[in-house]
């Protein structure tokens, strides 16, 4: 038996559609941040006698095409290790499921290293997060604490991500929840539908490639106004690629989009804020850690019905 917990991560250069459906493998790099304040803590027992593998995430047992993902991640472990025997999995999350706030990140990335553990796998840091990709591409990166970049890579030895280092002041991430319920369409069918239908997809793709190269150095030099506007712009690139599709698909609220024109405002008056958002309509944002609370302030007198959590930045997954 074996338990481990890993951090969610927000994606400041973000990543949208795969060259290979079966390996996850991405047409882009990505850049991203692991926040501190909520976790997976995830159990996986092997079972002796069992017929089939079970999983439960916060007491609610998973069926269809989510038991499915899971039990795809463990063949892999399996065949890898030369087993064959079922697994009961616990997943614990404190990330609302499935509201943009990556939760299937921290998800498979506890996944990964409690599967490998329990089977007998002794994985490297990088192997774990490409296994953890055959998952959910996002949670490739939650294998590692700070700023992480996923290497696209061209087939599964080379798309794994590792850890780059902030040479800057400290930072932290304020989450809008605007909603906790499940998002309308998945990021998998997302991504699919945008690249068939988006015409100007492979626009982003080239366009996104570009901002992954400017976001390194700018996190290699400690440049948080760069990240901050590049941060701005991948998203509002990502949700404009997507709404091309036919037909569009559209996950930012008004709600989400009153909260960007708030970050602006702040930031003209002094503060620097950024904002961004995934398949979902929550707003993530990202400031110095000195400034949190005083921004928080500003926007709950501004938006007094939306709850605003505040998270460092995240350290490596553990195991217990
Ligand atoms: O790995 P997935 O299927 O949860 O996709 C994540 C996609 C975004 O969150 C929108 C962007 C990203 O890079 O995390």
């Amino acid at each position: 038996m074996s338990t481990a917990i890993a951090h969610p991560n927000i994606a400041l250069i973000k990543y949208w559609g795969k060259k290979d459906e079966e390996l996850i493998l991405p047409v882009t790099s990505s850049l991203s941040v692991s926040l501190e304040a909520f976790e997976t803590r995830t159990t996986v027992e092997v079972q002796v006698n069992a017929q089939s593998d079970t999983a439960s995430i916060n007491g609610k047992e998973l069926e269809g095409n989510e038991l499915q993902k899971v039990t795809k991640l463990l063949d892999v472990v399996r065949s890898s290790a030369g087993r064959s025997e079922k697994a009961a999995v616990v997943s614990v999350n404190t990330v609302p499921t499935a509201a943009g706030l990556a939760s299937s990140a921290s998800g498979f990335a506890a996944l990964a290293i409690a599967a490998a553990d329990a089977y007998g796998l002794k994985l490297s840091p990088r192997e774990l997060s490409r296994l953890a990709r055959k998952g959910s591409g996002s949670a490739s990166r939650s294998l590692f604490g700070g700023f992480v970049l996923w290497n696209k890579g061209d087939d599964d030895e080379s798309s794994y991500a590792e850890p780059i280092e902030w040479k800057g002041e400290a930072l932290e991430m304020i989450i809008a929840v605007v909603s906790a319920e499940r998002k309308h369409i998945s990021s998998r069918t997302a991504m699919q539908k945008t690249a068939a239908t988006s015409p100007y997809y492979q626009a982003w793709i080239d366009d996104n490639n570009s901002l992954v190269a400017k976001a390194l150095k700018a996190v290699e030099h400690g440049d948080f106004t760069t990240l901050g506007e590049l941060t701005e712009l991948s998203t509002m690139r990502m949700h404009a690629v997507m709404l091309a599709a036919s037909p569009p698909i559209r996950y930012l609220a008004p709600v989400s989009l009153r909260l960007f024109d708030a970050v602006t405002e702040i930031r003209a008056n002094g503060q620097q804020v950024y904002a961004t958002a995934d398949a979902g309509p929550n707003v993530k944002m990202i400031c110095k850690a000195e400034d949190t609370l005083q921004i928080i302030e500003k926007l709950q007198q501004q938006f007094p019905e939306i709850k605003f959590l505040r998270s460092a930045v995240g350290g490596p997954p553990k195991t217990i």
